[in-house]
């Protein structure tokens, strides 16, 4: 292991103990999103290059006909590629138009070149919105996140958005995988913080691989 990696380790241990001690959702946020800051061109090029190897293969994927993704933005594990890849396969693939209210419209991705600047540095694509509950029609759900416990408990950046996304398909009575994509160390031995709208996840994939959840 180089400096390098036991630097960024050290970073996110740190970043475990700030939600185990207390810290709340706060606390714990600045401490994950300062250890992405601190992440290298080529950490986070290279993780992103495993992270969509291992994405690829999961069988949730290979078998999905619509799957719901995002457009990653700033420091999150980069999803361009794997957008790409499934929209290759012939998956539909939908990305999500944030709303004045943090709430998520859908619209279906057809290529980089159909992507466009929104508020908050997020890219939308510019197709027809399909409202919010197409995502309930999806077989699979990508979704972001800062970290995921043992538990498959996941900590967002506070606008509730895919919490909302998550109870919206519950209610439906759809049943997708639910998959979140992470850096390295964002899979904490930790305890995420969690409130009672919190829904859990199924999946992570991190550059190191797929950790399954049973909760
Ligand atoms: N189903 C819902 N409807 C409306 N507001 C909700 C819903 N679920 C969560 N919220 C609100 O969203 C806010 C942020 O929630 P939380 O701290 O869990 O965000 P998060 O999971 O980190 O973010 P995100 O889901 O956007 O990644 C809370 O104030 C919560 O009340
Ligand atoms: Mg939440």
């Amino acid at each position: 292991m180089s400096d390098a990696d036991t630097d960024h380790a050290d970073t996110h241990h740190t970043a475990a103990r700030a939600g185990a001690a207390g810290g709340g959702k706060p606390a714990l946020r600045r401490a994950l999103l300062a250890a992405r800051a601190a992440l290298t061109e080529d950490e986070v090029r290279r993780g992103a290059e495993a992270l969509t190897r291992h994405a690829l293969e999961l069988p949730e994927l290979t078998g999905a006909r619509t799957v719901a993704a995002y457009v990653s933005v700033g420091r999150e594990p980069d999803t361009r590629a794997l957008l790409d890849a499934l929209r290759e396969r012939g998956v539909r693939v939908l990305l999500p138009v944030l709303l004045p209210d943090n709430d998520l419209d859908w619209a279906a991705y057809e290529g980089a070149d159909r992507l466009s600047r929104a508020g908050r540095g997020l890219l939308e694509p510019t197709g027809r919105r399909l409202g919010p509950d197409a995502v309930t029609a999806a077989d699979a759900v990508l979704l972001p996140g800062l970290a995921v416990d043992r538990r498959g408990a996941r900590l967002g950046r506070g606008g509730g958005s895919y919490d909302r996304v998550l109870a919206r398909i519950e209610a439906s009575g759809a049943r997708p995988a639910r998959v979140v994509l992470l850096h390295s160390g964002e899979l904490l031995e930790g305890e995420v913080p969690v409130e009672p709208h919190d829904r859990p996840v199924h999946a992570a994939v991190t550059p190191e691989g797929v950790h399954r959840f049973t909760a």
